[in-house]
C-alpha cells in the first residue's frame, strides 16, 4: 500500500524534466518554427523566384505562376506532414520513440542544408522539395513527441507534460516571427539563413537526446528487454523500486491486447461509431479550413492588404504570435474547467464573427483611416477564439469518443484529415486572396458557421462522460441498439485511464 502511494505522487526528476525539454525543443519547437518561417521573408523569397526564373528563361515570370510556386512552397509543408504522420507507426515500432525522434532529425538537417544552398544553386525547386521534407519531420514529431513524453512520464504528470510540446510549437512560431523582423533576418540577405536555422534545434537534439532513456514501455513491451526497461524507469523516477510500475505496464498491455485494435477499415465499417467518426472528421476539417494556418503562413500579406503600414506589419505579426503563446497556456485551464461543447461553439462563433468583421474592415479600408486597427483587432480576436476551442478541443473530444481499441484508427483518420485540410488552405489561400480580395475571409466565416451548426446539432457534451455514455448518446443517431446489461462492456470501460484524455493540441 505504501508502494501504491509512492507511485501516485512521482516527482518531476531532473532526467524527466530535461528529457522533456530536449524532445520538445528539438522537435516541437522546430515544427512551430517551420509553420511561420516563410511568412516574413515571403516578399524577398518571391523576388528570388522571380529573378531566378527571369535569368533562366529570359522572360519575366507571370503573376499567376509566381503565386503557384509560392503557395506550393508554403503548402508542401503540411503535405509532408501528412506523409510523416503515415510513417509514425512503422518507425516507432522499429526504432523506438527516442530512436524515431533522433532519426527524424535527418528530415530536418537535410532540408536545412538544401534551403541554405538554394540561393547559390539558383533553384526554387530545391526550396519546394525541402519544405516537403521538413513537413515530414513535423508530421512525425507532432505524433512522436507526445507519445514519448506520455510513456516516460508517471501517470500523475502526464497531463502537465502533455502541454509542453504544444507550448513549444507556439513558441517556435513566435520565434520565427521575431527572427523575421526586417532588421534581424527578414530581409533579402537573411532569409536563407533564417530557413536554415531550423537545423539548430535538430543538432542540439541529436547531441543531447542520446543521453536520455528510451521509453521504458517500448523497451519492455516491444523489445521484451526488462533490464533496459528497469534501468530507464529507475533513472526517470529517481528511485530503485520500479517493479510495481513495470507490472502495471505489463497488465495494461495485456488488457489492451485482449481487446485488440480496430484497423482504419474496420473502424469505417462500424455502424456504432459512425457519427462519432463523422464528428471527428468535421471538427478537424473545421479546425483547419477555418483558416487558422492561413494566418500563420500569410500573416504579412493579410496585414498588408488590411492597410497596415509596411513597417508596422512585422511587429503586429509578432504580437499575434505572442497572443497565441499566451492563449495556449490559458486554454489549458479553460479546457479543463469548461464543457467541450460550449468551448467549441464559442470558439467557432468568435472565429466566424471575427472573419465577417474582418471582411467589412477590409472592404471599408479605403474610406476610414482607423480601419487597419479594426483589422488587426479582428485577427487577434480570431486567434483567441481559435485557441479556446477549435484548436485544442477536437483532440480532447476524440480521446473521449473512442476507447482504446478504436483510438489509434480514429487518430489516424483525424490526423490525415487535419494535414490534408491544412495543405488545402495553404495551397488555395493565395489564389483566394488574389481572386476574391477582402471577400476571401467570408469563405472562412462560412466554414466556421457550418461547423458550428453541425456541432450544435450533433456533438454532445463529452466532458466527464465515459466512453459508454458517449456511445449511448450516439446510439440513436447511429441506429444501433445497445444492451446496457452487457456487463462485459462495462468492465472493460472501467479500465480506461482518465489521464490519457488530458492533452491539448493546437492546429
Ligand atoms: C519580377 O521582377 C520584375 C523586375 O524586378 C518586376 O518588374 C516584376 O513585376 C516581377 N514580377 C512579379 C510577378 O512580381
Amino acid at each position: 500500500c505504501e508502494q501504491k502511494d509512492k507511485m501516485s505522487v512521482s516527482r518531476l526528476t531532473w532526467v524527466l524534466a530535461l528529457a522533456t525539454l530536449t524532445a520538445a525543443f528539438g522537435s516541437s519547437f522546430q515544427y512551430g518554427y517551420n509553420v511561420s518561417v516563410v511568412n516574413s521573408p515571403s516578399q524577398f523569397m518571391q523576388q528570388f523566384y522571380n529573378a531566378t526564373y527571369t535569368e533562366r528563361y529570359n522572360r519575366p515570370i507571370e503573376g499567376n505562376y509566381l503565386t503557384l510556386l509560392w503557395s506550393l512552397s508554403v503548402s508542401m509543408f503540411p503535405l509532408g506532414g501528412f506523409f510523416g504522420s503515415l510513417m509514425v507507426a512503422p518507425l516507432v515500432n522499429r526504432l523506438g520513440r527516442k530512436g524515431t525522434l533522433l532519426f527524424n532529425n535527418i528530415f530536418s538537417i537535410v532540408p536545412a542544408i538544401m534551403m541554405g544552398v538554394s540561393e547559390i544553386a539558383k533553384s526554387y525547386e530545391i526550396i519546394i522539395v525541402a519544405r516537403l521534407i521538413v513537413g515530414i519531420c513535423a508530421g512525425l514529431s507532432s505524433n512522436v513527441v507526445p507519445m514519448y513524453l506520455g510513456e516516460i512520464a508517471p501517470k500523475n504528470l502526464r497531463g502537465a507534460l502533455g502541454i509542453v510540446p504544444q507550448l513549444f510549437i507556439t513558441v517556435g512560431i513566435l520565434c520565427a516571427q521575431v527572427l523575421g523582423i526586417r532588421n534581424i533576418l527578414g530581409n533579402s540577405t537573411g532569409w536563407t539563413l533564417m530557413l536554415g536555422l531550423t537545423s539548430i534545434p535538430a543538432v542540439i537534439e541529436l547531441l543531447l537526446l542520446p543521453f536520455f532513456p528510451e521509453s521504458p514501455r517500448y523497451m519492455l513491451i516491444q523489445k521484451g528487454d526488462e533490464k533496459k526497461a528497469t534501468e530507464a524507469l529507475q533513472r526517470l523516477r529517481g528511485w530503485d523500486d520500479v517493479d510495481t510500475e513495470l507490472l502495471e505496464m505489463r497488465q495494461e498491455d495485456q488488457s489492451e491486447k485482449a481487446e485488440g485494435h480496430l484497423t482504419v477499415l474496420s473502424l469505417l465499417s462500424q455502424r456504432s461509431l459512425r457519427w462519432q467518426l463523422i464528428s471527428i472528421v468535421i471538427m478537424n476539417m473545421g479546425q483547419q479550413l477555418s483558416g487558422v494556418n492561413a494566418i500563420y503562413y500569410y500573416a504579412d500579406s493579410i496585414y498588408a492588404s488590411a492597410g497596415v503600414r509596411e513597417n508596422d506589419i512585422q511587429y503586429v505579426t509578432v504580437g499575434t504570435g505572442a497572443v497565441n503563446v499566451f492563449m495556449t497556456i490559458t486554454a489549458v485551464f479553460i479546457v479543463e474547467a469548461a464543457g467541450r461543447r460550449l468551448l467549441l461553439l464559442c470558439g467557432f462563433g468568435i472565429c466566424c464573427g471575427a472573419c465577417v468583421l474582418l471582411t467589412v474592415a477590409l472592404t471599408l479600408q479605403a474610406t476610414v483611416a482607423w480601419m487597419p486597427y479594426v483589422s488587426i483587432a479582428c485577427v487577434i480576436i480570431y486567434v483567441i477564439g481559435h485557441a479556446i476551442g477549435p484548436s485544442p478541443i477536437p483532440y480532447v473530444v476524440a480521446t473521449e469518443m473512442f476507447r482504446q481499441t478504436a483510438r489509434p484508427a480514429a487518430f489516424m483518420v483525424a490526423g490525415s484529415v487535419h494535414w490534408l485540410s491544412n495543405f488545402t488552405v495553404g495551397l488555395i489561400f493565395p489564389f483566394l486572396e488574389v481572386g476574391l480580395g477582402p471577400y476571401s475571409f467570408i469563405i472562412f466565416a462560412f466554414i466556421c458557421l457550418v461547423t458550428l451548426i453541425y456541432i450544435w446539432m450533433v456533438v454532445p457534451e463529452t466532458k466527464k462522460k465515459t466512453f459508454l455514455e458517449v456511445f449511448q448518446m450516439f446510439a440513436k443517431r447511429n441506429k444501433v441498439e445497445i444492451n446496457l446489461g452487457h456487463s462485459n462492456l462495462r468492465l472493460k470501460e472501467l479500465k480506461e485511464t482518465p489521464e490519457d484524455a488530458v492533452k491539448v493540441t493546437t492546429f
